[in-house]
């Protein structure tokens, strides 16, 4: 494989809304990410992306784009930004902004021009179609709930498209001049230094342009609009275009968000050839999950977890990096999620980011993991912003749960669980902010926070740091970063284990991915342990020599990371 710049680099994902506020007005904002920049470096971040800052209605939280050459004020000034580009540069760190491009806001110029004149020049940016009979013109369900057209005002036979809310037109791609505008302000932004883009939702720009009815997968007459995305074909010549045209003339960084594509297309997604870089492996993400709605949902059972992880891995690796993630600002906390409940502990915690740092691909935190920031608790449905936690929220009522069921579902799978302030002290709102933050802060902070984490032996936030700094290491970095993932131990019910091999290490990589003792064979010999969540553990007294070999206890959650 061809070795890239950012193949040994480390990426944080920055919630601008809930990350730090400089100015006491409970908004996140770009001043408040700039004093914060030496923490990160300190961690070990070198690629920072950042959600959503551009001018915005903030319907779906800066997911609504009004304007993409303005921040919005909410965020700071167009020269705070190009400080924040600044001084990421002097310390070597990379910015990487999104890149929201299926949809815009309905407040966007464009629109506004298109609602004029549905028939004119702006008309054709977006998917407008005439309904049947003053319904809509197929059954296609939106993201959000309810269906994917709207009716354009003052028409009644006119519709369109929108595959999230009805505020997020869906541009239309087919269009070569809105083609040529997204290329033109892609060329803008990396002109100011940035080193790329995360890429919004981007498999959803090509349709299916029959827009034919499919059978019906719930109650209300509709079907998810991701069927549509299966029989959407060409998607890439857009893609390859936008590289070519934008993105290749300065060597951009991108990754793709991307849920519905078929994995034996990986090679046209990353890699040599691929239209992007990277792209997230949302493939544990999707254990568990139900078309129905998230009432339907089930918790992840830790083996999934591992033959889930696995197969990915075994399917990208001998193309390219993929992203590996445990959260992001649409889950919930991925601690919460992935070890069972009552077992969250800081040790649980540093097994999942053990795991996460070791297998194949680019680690991406999110704000709040590296201290292992949990799912937060919610008194009622008007404690939560999200629109679809919202709209999940209405499904589970509908489905007969009461008001408090319907809550605990929800809080389970919530992207509001991500979203509260980044937990950096114990004082009043976490030390996120002087005034009253946008969004309830988990009442967990006086306990997770930054300030009691740094420097202290045993927590989360070093255990990230050292694991960060192996995948830097002059010795095994390489192995770490490009050594083959060999699975280990195979068919061990909640040992989650493999190695990572080249040509001058072998690492095996064990993990007791429960709440108990156990006892392994070592089937190989080990020279050194590299890794162990458990710092004050002495492991060698816990190998015992038997007839013919050694066994080693591990301890519950005990993660190692051992040369062999
Ligand atoms: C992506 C974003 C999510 C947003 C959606 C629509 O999935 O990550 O936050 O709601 O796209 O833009
Ligand atoms: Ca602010």
């Amino acid at each position: 494989m061809k070795k890239k710049w950012w193949h040994g680099k480390t990426a944080y994902q920055i919630y601008p809304k809930s990350f730090m506020d400089s100015n006491g007005d409970g908004i996140g904002d770009i001043r408040g990410i700039i004093g914060k920049l030496d923490y990160l470096k300190d961690l070990g971040v070198d690629i920072i992306w950042l959600s959503p800052i551009y001018q915005s209605p903030f319907v779906d939280q800066g997911y609504d784009i009004s304007d993409y050459y303005a921040i919005d004020p909410a965020f700071g000034t167009m020269e705070d930004m190009d400080e924040l580009l600044e001084e990421a540069k002097k310390r070597d760190m990379y910015i990487v902004m999104d890149l929201v491009v299926n949809h815009c806001s309905d407040q966007h110029e464009w629109f506004q021009k298109a609602l004029q004149d549905p028939y004119g020049e702006y008309g054709k940016y977006f998917y407008i179609r005439e309904g049947k009979d003053g319904q809509p013109p197929c059954n296609w369900r939106s993201y959000f709930g309810g269906s994917v057209w709207e009716k354009l005002p003052g028409y009644e036979n006119l519709f369109y498209l929108h595959m999230f809310a009805k505020e997020q037109p869906d541009l239309n791609w087919e269009n070569p001049k809105l083609r040529e505008e997204i290329y033109k302000m892609i060329r803008w932004w990396m002109e100011k230094g940035l080193a790329g883009f995360r890429l919004d939702a981007i498999i959803n720009i090509k349709k299916d342009l029959r827009f034919q009815d499919f059978p019906a997968d719930r109650e209300d007459g509709m079907c998810s609009a991701a069927l549509m995305l299966q029989n959407a074909q060409g998607v890439h010549e857009f893609l390859q275009e936008m590289k070519e045209k934008a993105f290749a003339p300065y060597q951009a960084f991108t990754i793709g968000e991307l849920f519905d594509f078929r994995e034996e297309e990986m090679e046209k997604y990353i890699g040599e050839n691929g239209c992007f870089e990277s792209i997230f492996d949302f493939a544990p993400h999707l254990i568990g999950g139900n078309q129905k709605g998230w009432y339907a949902c089930e918790p992840v059972d830790p083996d999934a977890y591992r033959d889930t992880v696995m197969r990915s891995k075994l399917t990208s690796q001998k193309t390219g990096l993929m992203a590996n993630i445990i959260e992001n600002h649409d889950e919930p906390r991925g601690v919460s999620r992935y070890i069972p409940e009552g077992e969250v502990t800081e040790i649980s915690k540093k097994m999942l980011a053990g795991l996460m740092m070791m297998t194949y691909g680019l680690p991406f935190l999110y704000q709040g993991q590296e201290i292992g920031m949990t799912n937060t608790h919610f008194e009622s449905i008007s404690d939560i912003n999200d629109i679809s936690t919202i709209e999940e929220y209405r499904l589970a009522r509908e489905q007969g749960f009461d008001e408090r069921e319907a809550l605990d579902i929800v809080a389970k799978f919530s992207r509001d669980n991500a979203r509260t302030p980044m937990q950096w002290d114990d004082t009043e709102h976490a030390g996120f902010t002087d005034g009253t933050p946008w969004l309830k802060e988990n009442p967990n902070y006086k306990e997770i926070n930054v300030a009691d984490q740094e420097g202290r032996e045993g927590s989360v936030l070093e255990f990230y740091k050292e694991m960060i700094r192996l995948r830097k290491d002059p010795e095994y970095g390489n192995t770490v970063v490009y050594g083959e993932m060999i699975p280990a131990y195979e068919g061990e019910k909640r040992l989650f284990a493999f190695c990572r091999k080249d040509e001058d290490h072998t690492l095996l990589v064990v993990a007791n991915y429960q709440n108990e003792d156990r006892t392994i064979p070592m089937e190989f010999d080990s020279k050194k342990i590299l890794v162990n969540n458990y710092p004050e553990d002495n492991i060698e007294k816990r190998v015992l020599k038997v007839k013919d070999g050694w066994l080693l206890t591990l301890r519950p959650y005990q993660f190692i990371v051992a040369e062999l």
